[in-house]
C-alpha cells in the first residue's frame, strides 16, 4: 500500500507539472484527490491493514494529500500569471503610436450662404419649400405668363428632355411659387433654394447649373413696401447695416410692377470701381410683385390678395461674400479651395 501512495504521489505531480490550464488543473484534483479519487481509493482500503501499520499508511497518505494539495495550489498560481502575463502582453496598447488623422469635412462655400438665406428668412416667419429640378415647360414659362415665343424659351437657353419641348431642366426656381401657390392658401410666405439650369457656356460668371433662392408672399394687403422692407433686410443681414440697396425698375414676366435690386458697392462706396465694374452698384436679385394672371391661374383671386416674388442668385452672393474671383471654383472639387471657408 505504501508502493501504490507513492506511485499515486509521483504519478499526480508529473500531470500537475504538465497540466496546461485551470481546467486540466481542477480534473487532475478531482482524479487524485476527490471523493472517488485515487487517493480515497487507497484509504478505503486501511482497515484491512494491521494496527501498527495503519497509522503509519495513514500519516503517510495525509502528507501524500498535503503535497498534492501544495503543487496543485503552485501550478495554480503559475497558470494564473502566465495568464495575465498573456493577457498583458497581447492587450499592450502602445499610447506612444501616433493617431489616424480624420480630415474633417468643412461646408462649401454655397451650402453656407444658403444656410445663411435660409436662417434669414426663417426668423421672419418664412418656410423653405422645395420644388422639382425637372419640370414643365407649363410651370417652368406659360403660367408664369411667359408665352410660346418668349425668348427665354428658345432652345439655345434651355435643357429641353422632349422633342416637343414639354419637358425641361427649371431654369429658375419660379415654378416653384406656382407649386406652393396650388397646394397652399394665403398667407403665404416661402423661400425655396435650389438648383437651376440655363445652356451657358461655362466661364468665369457662368455656369450651366447654379442655384437661385426664390421667395414668395401673398397675402391680403401686401405692398411693395413689403417687398422693399423685407429684402432691405436681407441685404443688411447679409452685408451689415450701413449696406445701401437701390431698386430699379425692371421687367419679369410674371412680376408687375418688377425691379431689381443693387447693392451698394463696398468697395467703393458708390464712386466706382474695378469690384463694381465702375457703376458703383452691385445688382443681387430680381423682384415684384406678383402678376395678378399668376396669381388668378392658381386659383387666388387677385382683387383679394396681393404678394410679391424676389429671386437671388447663390452663387453671386457667395462670390462676393468671400471675394471669389471664379465661379468655376466652386464646381471643381478642389480640396484646397473648399477647406478654407470654415
Ligand atoms: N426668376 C427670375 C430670374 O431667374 C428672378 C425673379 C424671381 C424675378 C422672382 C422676380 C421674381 O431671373
Amino acid at each position: 500500500m505504501k508502493n501504490k501512495l507513492e506511485e499515486i504521489a509521483r504519478q499526480s505531480i508529473d500531470a500537475i507539472a504538465a497540466a496546461a490550464n485551470p481546467e486540466a488543473l481542477e480534473s487532475l484534483r478531482v482524479k487524485y484527490l476527490g471523493k472517488k479519487g485515487e487517493l480515497s481509493a487507497v484509504l478505503k482500503q486501511l482497515g484491512t491493514l494491521s494496527s501498527e501499520e495503519r497509522p503509519v499508511i495513514g500519516q503517510l497518505a495525509n502528507e501524500i494529500r498535503a503535497r498534492i494539495e501544495d503543487t496543485l495550489a503552485e501550478k495554480s498560481a503559475a497558470l494564473q500569471t502566465a495568464l495575465l502575463e498573456r493577457r498583458l502582453r497581447d492587450e499592450a496598447l502602445d499610447v506612444t503610436i501616433p493617431g489616424k488623422e480624420f480630415a474633417a469635412g468643412a461646408r462649401h462655400p454655397l451650402r453656407i450662404v444658403w444656410d445663411e438665406c435660409v436662417d434669414i428668412f426663417t426668423g421672419m416667419g418664412f418656410s423653405v419649400a422645395e420644388g422639382p429640378e425637372i419640370e414643365l415647360a407649363e410651370y417652368n414659362f406659360t403660367r408664369l405668363n411667359t408665352e410660346e415665343g418668349h425668348p427665354a424659351r428658345d432652345r439655345q437657353d434651355t435643357f429641353y428632355f422632349t422633342d416637343d419641348d414639354r419637358v425641361l431642366l427649371r431654369t429658375q426656381t419660379s415654378p416653384v411659387q406656382l407649386h406652393v401657390m396650388e397646394s397652399t392658401r394665403p398667407p403665404i410666405r416661402i423661400i425655396s433654394p435650389g438648383r437651376v439650369y440655363r445652356k451657358d457656356e461655362v466661364d468665369a460668371t457662368h455656369s450651366p447649373m447654379f442655384h437661385q433662392m426664390e421667395g414668395l408672399v401673398v397675402d391680403r394687403g401686401i405692398t411693395m413696401g413689403d417687398l422693399k422692407g423685407t429684402l432691405n433686410t436681407l441685404v443688411r443681414r447679409l452685408y451689415g447695416d450701413g449696406a445701401k440697396t437701390r431698386f430699379r425698375p425692371h421687367h419679369f414676366p410674371f412680376t408687375e410692377p418688377s425691379c431689381e435690386v443693387d447693392v451698394q458697392c463696398f468697395e467703393c462706396h458708390g464712386e466706382g470701381c474695378r469690384v463694381c465694374k465702375g457703376e458703383g452698384w452691385i445688382e443681387v436679385l430680381g423682384a415684384g410683385m406678383v402678376h395678378p394672371r399668376v396669381l388668378s391661374g392658381c386659383g387666388i383671386d387677385p382683387d383679394e390678395y396681393s404678394g410679391f416674388a424676389f429671386g437671388v442668385g447663390l452663387e453671386r452672393l457667395a462670390m462676393r461674400r468671400f471675394n471669389i474671383s471664379d465661379l468655376r471654383l466652386l464646381f471643381e472639387n478642389d480640396i484646397r479651395f473648399l477647406s478654407q471657408f470654415n
